[in-house]
Order: C-alpha cells, then sequence, then structure tokens
C-alpha cells in the first residue's frame, strides 16, 4: 500500500515533522504503545500516514508528567507565560501554509479554511498575551473596619482538552492559548479521525518550549479512542475537561465530570437557522446561506441546517439559491477552485444519505442535491429540502452535512418560535432591514442561542467574543470575553489587617 507521506506533491508534510510511521503520545517523549492506525484523506480515500495510538497505560504517563509540569509553568509570572505564547504564536506564522495544507488534506476542508484555521489559533495567541497582563482580579470595599476583600485568580492546574475533527487545529488553539497565559498545564485528546494534525501542533509547541529549557509536558498529547476520553472525563487529576463534539458524547462527559465535581466546557450541536424577513436585502441572504449551507461542506458545528424564510419573499429566495448552488465547484480541497470539499469519512455519507431518505419519506421535497458524487473520496452533492414541517424530527436533528431545510412563515414572531423550538442553541441570524426586528431578535424572547447575528450568516465566529451555545449546546463558552475564566480558580480573600483589639463597652486593655 502506497502512502501519500511518500508522494512528492505531500513533501511539504516533512516540514511538519510528518513521516510514514508516526508517533502519536507526547508528555516528555514521543511515544505511543496502542494501536497503529492510517489517517485517511477524505478527498481520495487514501491512507496518508500511519499513527502509533496511545494506550490508557501511555494515557497514566502523560498525565503525571503534565501535573509535574504544572510545577515549574504555575511559578513563572502570568506575563511571562505570555511570552511563550508569543513564541507560540509566531512558531505558527512560520508554519501557517504547511499547516492549513494539512488540514486540508486530513480533514477535507478547503485550502483557505485550512489556513484560516492556524490564523485563528495565531489571533488567540496575540489576544491571550494581552490577556496575560491584564487579568483582573478585584478589590471590593469591605464593610468591616480595618479589613480588605479581594478577589484572586490563580490556575486551575493540569486540565483536559477533547477536540472534534472539524476544527483540528483553531479549537484545540483557543482552549490552549487562554489556558497557557492563565497558568495551567494540559493533556489533548484529538479527533481519532485528524492524529496527523494534532502531531504536527504538538511538534511545533514542544520546540518552542524545548527552546526556552521548559518541559514540552505543559502540553502533551494522547492519540487515542474513546477509552482514553473516558479516562479524562473520570479522572479527578484534570480539574476541568473542555469538550467538543457531538451532544450525545458530551452528555456521557459531563455527567463523568459532574460525578466527580468537575469543571467542563462543553461545545456540542447545533441546528443553526436564518431567519429572512420580508424586507431582507436577498442579495446578501443568497450570499451568506450558501457559505454557511455549503462551506466546509456543511460540517461545522454553527453551518446552517434551516432557512426560515417570510413566505413573501419564500420563492424567490428558493430560486436564487437554486441557482447559486447549482455554481458551486465541488472537488479537491487544495485546489484553489474548489468551494466545497469532500465530507470527512465514508460514515458521514451514510449519515447524509440516511438523513435525505428520511426528508423523502416525510414528505420533503428534495430542490437540488440529495446524491453521493461517482467519485474517489468522500463528496456529496449539496441538498435543498423543501416541503416539511419545521417541527419534522428529521429538521430538528442536526445532521453534519450540507443538507439545508427551507422552512416557510408567515411573521418574525413566528420565525423566532421556530429557531427557538429545537433542543440546540449554537448559532443564529436573521436578515433585516427592520431595526424593530433586530432588538426583537436580540431582546429577551429573541433568539435564544449563543451567537445571535444580523444580515451575517451563522457560521464565521470572531476569536474576541465569547463561542458557545445554549441548552443541549452545552452551555460552554470559549475564546474571547471573559471566557478565561474557567480556565482558572476564583478564591474571595478576607484580609484583617487592623491592630487594634476592639473590646466590648469600649474597654481598652493596654
Ligand atoms: C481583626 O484583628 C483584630 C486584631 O487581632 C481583632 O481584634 C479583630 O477581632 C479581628 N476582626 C475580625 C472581624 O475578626
Amino acid at each position: 500500500m502506497s502512502f501519500l507521506v511518500e508522494d512528492k506533491n505531500y513533501a511539504f508534510l516533512s516540514n511538519l515533522g510528518i513521516e510514514k510511521q508516526n508517533l502519536g503520545v507526547y508528555h516528555t517523549k514521543w511515544t505511543g504503545s496502542g494501536k497503529t492506525i492510517k489517517s485517511i484523506c477524505p478527498a481520495n480515500g487514501k491512507p496518508i500516514a500511519e499513527v502509533v495510538t496511545g494506550t490508557l497505560d501511555d494515557y497514566e504517563t502523560a498525565v503525571k508528567a503534565t501535573q509535574a509540569a504544572w510545577q515549574i509553568w504555575a511559578d513563572l509570572p502570568a506575563p511571562k507565560r505570555g511570552e511563550i505564547v508569543r513564541q507560540i504564536g509566531n512558531a505558527l506564522r512560520d508554519h501557517k501554509t504547511d499547516l492549513g495544507k494539512l488540514v486540508s488534506l486530513e480533514m477535507g476542508k478547503i485550502l483557505p479554511e485550512g489556513e484560516g484555521e492556524v490564523q485563528e489559533y495565531i489571533d488567540i495567541c496575540d489576544y491571550a498575551v494581552g490577556l496575560s497582563r491584564m487579568f483582573e482580579g478585584k478589590v471590593i470595599p469591605s464593610e468591616r473596619p480595618g479589613h480588605a476583600l479581594l478577589e484572586m485568580w490563580n490556575p486551575l492546574g493540569a486540565i483536559g482538552i477533547i477536540t472534534a475533527f472539524n476544527f483540528p487545529v483553531a479549537v484545540y488553539g483557543w482552549n490552549n492559548a487562554l489556558a497557557l497565559v492563565c497558568g495551567d498545564t494540559m493533556v489533548w485528546k484529538s479527533a481519532g479521525t485528524t492524529p496527523l494534525t494534532s502531531i504536527a501542533v504538538t511538534k511545533i509547541l514542544s520546540k518552542v518550549f524545548e527552546a526556552n529549557n521548559l518541559p514540552g509536558s505543559v502540553c502533551s498529547l494522547v492519540c487515542g479512542d474513546s477509552t482514553v476520553g473516558e479516562a479524562m472525563a473520570k479522572d479527578d487529576r484534570l480539574r476541568l475537561i473542555s469538550f467538543t463534539g457531538s451532544t450525545n458524547v458530551g452528555r456521557r462527559v459531563a455527567l463523568n465530570v459532574q460525578e466527580r465535581f468537575g469543571r467542563s466546557i462543553l461545545e456540542l450541536g447545533g441546528n443553526n437557522a436564518i431567519i429572512v424577513c420580508e424586507n431582507a436585502d436577498l442579495n446578501m441572504v443568497v450570499q451568506s446561506a450558501l457559505f454557511s449551507c455549503v462551506g466546509t461542506a456543511g460540517q461545522r458545528c454553527t453551518s446552517t441546517r434551516r432557512i426560515i424564510c417570510h413566505e413573501k419573499v419564500y420563492d424567490q429566495v428558493l430560486s436564487s439559491l437554486k441557482k447559486a448552488y447549482s455554481q458551486v465547484r465541488i472537488g479537491d480541497p487544495l485546489e484553489p477552485q474548489t468551494l466545497c470539499g469532500p465530507l470527512h469519512t465514508e460514515n458521514a455519507i451514510n449519515e447524509y444519505l440516511s438523513a435525505i431518505e428520511e426528508a423523502k419519506k416525510l414528505g420533503g421535497v428534495i430542490e437540488c442535491g440529495g446524491k453521493r458524487i461517482n467519485r474517489d473520496g468522500y463528496y456529496v452533492e449539496p441538498t435543498i429540502v423543501t416541503n416539511l414541517p419545521h417541527n419534522s424530527p428529521i429538521v430538528h436533528k442536526e445532521t453534519f452535512a450540507p443538507i439545508v431545510y427551507l422552512l416557510k412563515c408567515k411573521s418574525v414572531d413566528e420565525a423566532i418560535q421556530i429557531n427557538n423550538e429545537v433542543d440546540q442553541g449554537l448559532s443564529s441570524s436573521m436578515f433585516t432591514t427592520n431595526l424593530g426586528d433586530v432588538f426583537k431578535w436580540l431582546g429577551p424572547k429573541g433568539s435564544d442561542c449563543g451567537i445571535v447575528n444580523v444580515n451575517i450568516p451563522t457560521s464565521g465566529a470572531e476569536i474576541g467574543g465569547a463561542f458557545g451555545g445554549e441548552k443541549h449546546t452545552g452551555g460552554g463558552r470559549e475564546s474571547g470575553s471573559d471566557s478565561w475564566k474557567q480556565y482558572m480558580r476564583r478564591s474571595t480573600c478576607t484580609i484583617n489587617y487592623s491592630k487594634e483589639l476592639p473590646l466590648a463597652q469600649g474597654i481598652k486593655f493596654e
């Protein structure tokens, strides 16, 4: 069998330290004694390279090393930790093109999106460097004379980060950069199908730590199966588990972490809608919807799954969208003209096909798409489904594929009610030119999602704001705003600095 890593077109992999066979565990050194797996390229179904994964014993060693590293890392003043993160940002800048290409090759998203992920990691590094000099404690007025009341923030210790295949760089980056400046050390378990990306990222990080005479186990990696993830959720030594993945797995993680009173950040499923009001700018709607329905082949947690359209503009939106869909160039994600790459795995194709079968069974009309594309790799046609009731079970289910359900509504109030009726609560958008609609949408009876947009699509968040969602999306917040607080513990400190010994009846005993 030939591996893509041996093909001269993929020589860039060696710049990232990726070889034909790679060790998938890193703490004080690269190791691994578990199963050997192949990383498969979704664009052609061929193996890229092999990875020796970690066993539970490897995991145990990694956690111990990560805890030991904390003793050193926590002693560095926060701005010094920020300096290391600044160097990480620069190392990522040096590798942006190669790492972006690896993301494309292994995950399947188009190259600008692969590089975009690396850029997002760089951006959050910059953010974290600034933050490392800005952590805000508080001094609160004490009601007692001669007393000071303070709020202090300290690191949690060793934490665990479990990430999904669809953002194999950026999601780790959000957690990693913030956790580092906050003074935590971490064990990362990456998705089983994107091990090479996590190995390349960890190699970049470990070189920075080595160059600064710091232990690389500040950022350990365990490529492994779900037994490793489960061990992390149950591991009392990891005070925080940041988990990105499906609602079903997230529920198990949450229960295991809660059982031991650990803390979790959950970034689970979404069922994101765009509301199109009767006064919306329809050109903008179509461009935005195309990006967020078809971009990343519908495999973002923020991808648009539903378009809730006012009946007066419904026909026009449908015909413009169909036209736009017919022009989408589907193909190899590394080719510059491609807009839509493959799905990530063969199994994702099965999920796509069974969602379409179920939609048809329930009376759905396939307006365009609906089929697997006959070529190597895991390609499907972006699909628009109409004629389903808004509360149809398939419409309420998140399918990680480029399928959008176009729904009709009669008013803004009805549209908001439809937006909010699903279990998930991640992202949402309204397209309108009416100020009243905007503030209704942002207000108490508006969208119940964590991300509430106006005149921009559901996907494409900036790092400056807190990212995450409500309800079955899990309630976690990552990246900007005050998300850093979750990586730290807060202590309320009361200090008695008085020298007086005030006795009853005002008696002075001296
Ligand atoms: C603060 O310390 C002083 C001196 O030891 C003591 O008399 C006073 O009772 C303390 N205040 C409180 C609220 O404990």
